[in-house]
């Protein structure tokens, strides 16, 4: 017989969604009152105003998009790209391949500038893509990429796009939060994030942000932007600044309000407090799946502290351990993808489950079910060393 579904308590330790605060949850069910109430007017304009903090930006057009991550990377690329235009696409893992899909479906050309998974973009090859290419209008790259666990150089990425003339689209789903964001300091023109990794809060959200650059090349358009829903001119006379709001769609209310709660921590905890407690529950992950004698996929330096590729032993059957630990511990890791499927493991310490005690229950469970399988691994070592770096 059919009846109300409760979900198992899991702990989320994939590439998203992560465990959402219970704070989180707690405002999720507060009374749903209508979209164009005053009092939720007021709720927009805080959370316009927090998502401006977690982004660090004054760009007047910063807003959640009511649909989760790819409809904000779908709001960036079909109001910026025409049919014609040429796009500089970076991939280096999953995510770089579905901005490239979304380019062609603007009807424009993608120069892929391809790097391995696990690497990150590289500037030297973006760099001559843009000679080979000074048409080029826009660039496009992921700065934290879930499918691999590596982070890319923004900062120098959109500093370049700006040199050669073109505007910049930054996929930030993973990075929001987590680590290092600073969307005017970069001259970042197009940023779209998630909700479900390093905020803390539910999925289904899109935080995105415009820089005035990208505004302006938005209303130069002469032509219709392909999408109804995501046309930010039309989505501006409900989120926009002074204007008197008016209806465009219903704003997920609840939703909302789940989003300026997590928005409301992460400004309470401060970015550069989320960002240190990020790393060091990073680094004593490391520490422990190290000692115990598993190596990491990503060279140290480019590595993410909110998603850690972690290579498989030889010999250990990939499927099998991540079904042992949802079934014994209600723990969930992630499979590799694409390139990397079957060969690492993704372990998300994103938000609120970036925390000292998910460490250790990750550590203890995956060390106990290793050794179920007869992986060759150091017993009894990877707990002490997790423990040691929460006490330096
Ligand atoms: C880097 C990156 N971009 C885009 C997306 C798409 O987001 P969503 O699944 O919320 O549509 C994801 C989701 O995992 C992601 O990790």
């Amino acid at each position: 017989m059919t009846s109300s579904f409760y979900p198992p308590l899991r702990t989320l330790m994939g590439p998203g969604p992560s465990d959402v605060s219970p704070r989180v949850l707690g405002a999720l069910g507060r009374p749903t009152i209508g979209h164009l109430d005053p009092l939720f007017v007021q709720l927009m304009d805080q959370i316009k105003e927090l998502l401006q903090y977690a982004f660090q930006t004054k760009n007047a057009l910063t807003l959640p998009v009511s649909a989760p991550g790819s409809a904000g990377m779908e709001a960036c690329f079909v109001n910026l790209v025409s049919p014609g235009d040429t796009v500089i696409v970076c991939q280096n893992g999953v995510f770089g391949g579905r901005m490239k899909e979304n380019v062609e479906r603007c009807g424009a050309t993608a120069i892929l500038v391809e790097d391995n998974w696990g690497d990150p973009v590289s500037i030297d090859k973006v760099s001559t893509a843009f000679e080979q290419h000074p048409q080029a209008k826009l660039l496009a790259f992921v700065h934290a990429e879930t499918s691999t666990g590596v982070q890319s150089d923004a900062a120098a990425l959109c500093k370049l796009a700006t040199s050669k003339g073109a505007l910049s689209i930054v996929d930030t789903v993973t990075s929001l939060g987590g680590i290092e964001l600073l969307v005017d300091a970069w001259g970042a023109d197009a940023v779209y994030s998630g909700t479900q990794k390093c905020l803390s809060c539910i999925p289904g959200i899109s935080p995105v942000t415009f820089s005035s650059r990208a505004v302006e090349r938005i209303q130069a358009r002469d032509d219709k932007v392909q999408s109804w829903f995501l046309d930010m001119q039309l989505v501006m006379g409900y989120w926009g600044g002074n204007t008197k709001r008016a209806y465009h769609h219903t704003a997920p209310v609840n939703n909302l309000y789940a989003l300026h709660e997590a928005l409301l921590m992460l400004r309470e905890e401060g970015l550069e407090g989320a960002h240190t407690r990020h790393r060091h529950n990073h680094e004593a992950l490391v520490a422990g799946l190290e000692a115990m004698g598993l190596g990491m996929a990503v060279a140290a330096e480019h590595r993410l502290p909110q998603l850690n590729s972690v290579i498989i032993p030889e010999g250990v059957d990939d499927a099998a351990v991540r079904a042992a630990l949802l079934k014994y511990y209600d723990l969930e890791i992630g499979a590799g993808l694409g390139a990397l499927a079957g060969k690492t493991w993704r372990i998300g310490l994103m938000g609120f489950a970036s925390n000292g005690r998910n460490v250790l229950h990750c550590l203890g469970a995956l060390e106990a079910i290793l050794a179920s399988q007869g992986a060759a691994i150091t017993a009894g070592a990877a707990i002490p060393a997790a423990q040691a770096v929460y006490d330096s």
